[in-house]
């Protein structure tokens, strides 16, 4: 590989970690969240069962503090009722921005 292809892969890959939460992808986020977070939490409004005490995401968007730049930093490290979360930033913003949608 030529240094010029090699600095354009760089800049590729710098812009997709980079890319900001405006770019998140809420649809995506719908899919990880029903993988990773359906088994505790309700992630949407069709679902009928998660655990008790465990707050909906509908709940969660709606609390008055909610962003979801918050959000997607509070999934890169989870508390520690969660289990551990393999999630890439790209994927803490998307699951962010399903959630969002939940705001009313
Ligand atoms: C093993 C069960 C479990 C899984 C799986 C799980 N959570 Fe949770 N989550 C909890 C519990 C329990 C709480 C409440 C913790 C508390 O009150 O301290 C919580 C709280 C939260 C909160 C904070 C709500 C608040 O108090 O503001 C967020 C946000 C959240 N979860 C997001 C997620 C996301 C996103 C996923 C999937 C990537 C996920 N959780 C997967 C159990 C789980």
């Amino acid at each position: 590989m030529s240094s010029g292809q090699y600095a354009l892969v760089v800049a590729g890959m710098l812009a997709l970690f980079l890319s900001p939460a405006m770019a998140a992808d809420a649809d995506r986020g719908a899919e990880l969240a029903k993988r990773w977070c359906a088994s505790c939490h309700v992630v949407d409004s069709g679902q009928k069962q998660a655990s008790a005490d465990v707050p909906s995401f509908a709940a969660i968007a709606n609390k008055p503090d909610f962003s979801a730049e918050k959000l997607a930093f509070f999934l890169l490290d989870p508390h520690p009722k969660m289990p551990n979360f393999p999630l890439s930033r790209s994927e803490a913003g998307d699951i962010a921005a399903f959630i969002a949608t939940f705001r009313k």
